[in-house]
């Protein structure tokens, strides 16, 4: 956006805001600076669903389509009439509906929005509440992230913005904060929440297994992160992450002294010995079986492992 633009939106704000503060919640357009923060969230490869959520003038909705260079599907949803109408002039390959993000799901559904790859909000504070925040982990697709922007001054001592980024640790597993945005009116941090697999019980689960060598890590999105996590090891007993692998279609690689070598089967897996090397090595074993053979092999496993038979040998282990 030129500085040309920027400064008569700056003059579009300060009206809107006196005529409604609540929902303006700023006297001028974000700056480039806090824009681009926010629009690093987008996938910057494929074909991303990107949801933005009151795009004011435009402000952000220019550095979401500089990024999607005209990948992907943006929809763009703002309460405001004159600006819901200037941002679909200036932006025709961005879908705008003129409508209130507290029905969010309606619109989504009336418009046949996929999974979002990323929300980008450009509302403050004031748009929250927690059915709203709950409502995001819906809307987001497993791997998506919710981008909100937060008024640096506010963020440690307002209580509504407390309350806000609280909302956020509460229904997402990992909430990064940015660094400090100075170059805009007030300097502000960007939120990326990701993650949504926090269940009802978690805090519960994590209050017993206090002391434990217990870690809990919710859902865990990206792909380097689930590499470095340990295979089924030697104390795997029952098998069931195994299982669930195969089921999904995913060969396993298991320590070949624990009970899970009794579930993995030729072309779905492979067998390690307890050693880095081994675990490459079985890795690399899985890797050159044909990906379509792979899977369903794996699949093809599974169905061999039905909650019954478990049962049937859980009884008869027992003699009952
Ligand atoms: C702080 S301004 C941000 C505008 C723009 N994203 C930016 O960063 O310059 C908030 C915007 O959200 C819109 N808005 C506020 N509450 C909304 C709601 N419940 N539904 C849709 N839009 C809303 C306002 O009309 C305004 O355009």
């Amino acid at each position: 956006m030129t500085s040309k633009i920027l400064a008569s939106d700056t003059a579009r704000f300060v009206p809107a805001f006196v005529r409604d503060p609540v929902h303006t919640a700023a006297v001028a357009p974000s700056s480039p600076a806090l824009a681009a923060a926010m629009a690093a969230s987008v996938p910057g490869t494929g074909e991303p669903t990107v949801v933005e959520l009151g795009p004011g003038t435009g402000a952000i909705t220019a550095a979401i389509q500089r990024r999607l260079g005209g990948r992907g599907t943006h929809l763009a949803i703002e309460r405001n009439p004159q600006w819901a109408a200037l941002v679909q002039e200036r932006f025709p390959g961005v879908q705008v509906v003129l409508g209130d993000v507290a029905d969010l799901l309606g619109i989504l559904a009336d418009h046949d929005v996929d999974p979002a790859d990323a929300v980008v909000s450009g509302l403050t504070w004031a748009a929250y509440h927690g059915r709203f925040v709950a409502e995001l982990t819906e809307v987001l697709a497993p791997t998506g992230v919710f981008s909100q922007f937060a008024y640096a001054w506010a963020r440690r001592w307002a209580p509504p913005a407390r309350a806000e980024l609280a909302a956020l640790r509460r229904h997402f597993s990992d909430v990064a904060i940015s660094p400090t945005v100075w170059h805009n009116v007030p300097p502000a941090v960007v939120y990326n929440a990701r993650g949504r697999a926090v269940g009802p019980c978690r805090e519960a689960l994590q209050r017993r297994a206090t002391g434990l060598p217990v870690t809990f890590l919710g859902f865990v999105a990206d792909r380097p992160t689930v590499a470095r996590l340990p295979a089924p090891g030697p104390h795997e007993t029952f098998g069931l992450a195994a299982i669930e692998a195969l089921a999904c279609g995913t060969p396993v690689v298991a320590s070949a002294r624990s009970a899970v070598a009794e579930i993995v089967g030729p072309g779905c897996g492979a067998l390690a010995h307890d050693t880095e090397d081994g675990f490459v090595r079985a890795t690399r074993t899985v890797l050159d079986v044909d990906r379509q053979v792979s899977r369903q092999a794996a699949s093809a496993r599974a169905e061999l492992f039905p909650w019954s038979n478990a049962i049937d040998g859980m009884l008869a282990a027992l003699g009952a």
